[in-house]
This record gives C-alpha cells, structure tokens and sequence, in this order.
C-alpha cells in the first residue's frame, strides 16, 4: 500500500484527488486548515485509509503535525503540495504582506514541507508541485495575478533543481501547471468563466501522475492545460 501526503484537500482539486487516490487503495494523509471540510471528506468516503490533519502550512508547529503523523507510517511514497492561494489584484495595488501570504503559501509552504518530509520519503517516492499555467514560461500572462503566477514560476524551478538533488535518493519531483479547473480559486481569478475541466476530472488525474507518473518523467515543469482563460 502506498502512502500519499496531499496538501490543500479540504475542497476543489485536492478533495478530488483525495477521493480517488483513496479509490486507489492508497493511506491519504490529507491536510488543509479547515477541520470542518477535511471532516466532509471523512463522511464521503469512510475510508479507513484516510487520516486528516488540520494544519496552516504557513505555521511551522502545524508542519509539526505531519511529521508526528507520518512517523507512524512505512514513509511516504508522494507528496502531493496541492495547498495554494491566490490574490487577484493590480500590481501597483498589492501590498508587502499580500506578496509575503503569497510566496508562504504557494513557495515557502512546498519548501518546509519538502525539507521536513525528505527522511520519509521512500526510494521510488515522486513529489509533485502543483503549478499554475500563469507561472509558465512563455503563456499568456493575466492582469492581477504577477504575485500568485510568480510563486507558482518559481515552483516549478524549485521542481527543476530539487529533481537534480533528489535523484541519488531516487525521489521523483515534477510540477503540473494546471489550467483552468473549476473551483472556488477559478472564481475568485477570473469571475464568471466556465472552465473546461472540473475538479474530479484533474483529481483523477492528479492522482494517477502521482503514483505512475514519475515512471516517464523527472524534474519537468509540465503544462496541463486545453486552454486559458481570456
Ligand atoms: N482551479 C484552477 O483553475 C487552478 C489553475 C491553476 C492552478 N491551480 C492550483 O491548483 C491547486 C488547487 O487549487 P483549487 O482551485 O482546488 O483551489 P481551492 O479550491 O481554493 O483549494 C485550495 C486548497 O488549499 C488549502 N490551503 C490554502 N491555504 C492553506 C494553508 N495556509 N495551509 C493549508 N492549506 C491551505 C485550502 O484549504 P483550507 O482553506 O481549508 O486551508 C484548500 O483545500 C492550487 O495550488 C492552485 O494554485 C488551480
């Protein structure tokens, strides 16, 4: 049985694939801030394979929590850093704090959890960052979005350089820049727009690139998009 860390499975894309790599007989240690939501997950699945753990990846004593609970596993064979948040706002307008919230959830979060967890991580173990399509080289680009879409850039950096030190360990680490999905993050960036994708359909496959993925490719920073919003 393999055992999965997935941040931010409280709702949209990581709840989803949550569900379905529980489907795959896999132990999920899911994590999110909202205890309330992460107990949805519970009632929806009843899966004895599930474990939840409250925490704001933001706050080291909570990456604490983790650690405590994976401990009590064979190591872990993926991590999942799905959590992520977003501000959507004019450059000229953001402030220091919004520019530091961004880069701790979406950079600084990966960053500790990845250090904290590295002596779990199993031989064959594939770590994915979940990116964006505005942190991709070379897409079009969306007003209000340079502090989220820069975290999400250097993520996938983070990806290219860890795949490299990782690889002795035998740890996999890609990163999938996600286009639109339709979640609650989808609406806040670009109101109104319908999305092509829906969060169970990306969940599915966030789980299958997770346990098979790593098979066919290390340190990539891979788009997975159909198109972008406009
Ligand atoms: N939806 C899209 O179109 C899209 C496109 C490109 C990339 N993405 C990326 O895909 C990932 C999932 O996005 P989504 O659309 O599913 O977003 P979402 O519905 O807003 O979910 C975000 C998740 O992150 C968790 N989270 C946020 N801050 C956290 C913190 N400090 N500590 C722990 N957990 C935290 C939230 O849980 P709590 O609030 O309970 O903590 C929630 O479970 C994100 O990394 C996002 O940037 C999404």
């Amino acid at each position: 049985m393999k055992t999965i860390v997935l941040t931010g499975a409280s709702k949209g894309i990581g709840y989803q694939t949550a569900l379905k790599l529980l489907e795959s007989e896999c132990q999920v240690i899911a994590v999110a801030r909202s205890t309330e939501k992460l107990q949805e997950l519970e009632l929806e699945t009843s899966s004895s394979l599930l474990k939840i753990i409250s925490a704001d990846l933001t706050k080291s004593d909570d990456i604490q929590k983790i650690l405590e609970c994976v401990s009590d596993t064979n190591g872990i064979d993926g991590l999942v850093n799905n959590a992520g948040a977003l501000v959507n706002k004019p450059f000229s307008e953001t402030t220091a704090d919004e520019w530091e919230y961004i880069f701790d959830v979406n950079l600084f979060a990966p960053v500790n959890l990845i250090q904290s967890l590295k002596p779990y991580l199993n031989k064959g173990s594939h770590i994915v960052n979940i990116g964006s399509m505005g942190g991709f080289q070379g897409s079009d680009k969306f007003p209000g979005l340079a502090a989220y879409s820069s975290a999400k850039g250097a993520l996938g950096i983070l990806s290219e350089c860890l795949s490299t030190e990782f690889s002795s360990d035998e740890i996999s680490v890609n990163c999938l820049c996600l286009g639109a999905v339709q979640t609650s993050m989808l609406e806040e960036a670009f109101p109104g727009y319908q999305a092509p994708v829906q969060a169970n359909e990306m969940g599915s496959y966030i789980s299958d690139f997770v346990l098979h993925g790593h098979k066919f490719m290390n340190g990539k920073i891979i788009p997975v998009a159909l198109n972008n919003p406009e």
